[in-house]
């Protein structure tokens, strides 16, 4: 089968051509496995299962041993992440300071749970160690813009200033 005929075959949803381009040079490289699910994940932001069942087949590599592989690292997203990542830092300084009502808080307003994304596809909840300005803290990162010094009753305002 062609590859363009192997795109169309399992391609439902989303576009698999950039695949194509992603594996041309690790075709027959099973080693380079995690460098192109990189580059998959880049593009997409996430590992799309059609991108997944796609790679497999043309690395020859069964897909539950690719799977194995994308679990095992935390790196690999198995699901379709928000325009905005919020990190709630929960290291020990913004703990002290109240972290864990600013993540209470961003869960009510967007009503997801921290590692969740919203059906809108906007934001992201996660929630990470230390990130190094705890002279902020209490702190969150919305992609790489820090907000210091938060409380909870400010957090509609942080949100809703993101289009
Ligand atoms: S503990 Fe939150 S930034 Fe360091």
């Amino acid at each position: 089968m062609s590859s363009e005929a192997e795109v169309a075959a399992v391609n439902q949803d989303i576009d698999l051509s950039p695949v194509d381009s992603i594996l041309e040079p690790y075709l027959g490289k099973k080693e380079m496995i995690i460098p192109i699910m990189q580059k998959v994940q880049d593009h997409y932001g996430y590992l799309p299962r059609p991108a997944m069942e796609y790679v497999a087949r043309r690395m020859r590599i069964p897909l539950s041993r690719l799977y194995g592989v994308t679990t095992f690292y935390a790196q690999f997203k198995m699901k379709p992440r928000g325009r905005y990542i919020i990190r709630v830092c929960k290291g020990t300084a913004c703990h002290i300071q109240g972290s864990p009502k600013i993540a209470e808080r961003i869960e009510e307003l967007l009503d997801i749970p921290s590692g969740e994304t919203t059906d809108d596809l906007k934001f992201t909840l996660e929630e990470v160690a230390c990130i190094g300005a705890c002279a902020l803290a209490p702190v969150i990162m919305i992609n790489d813009n820090p907000h210091g010094r938060l409380s909870p009753d400010k957090m509609k305002e942080i949100l809703d200033s993101y289009e």
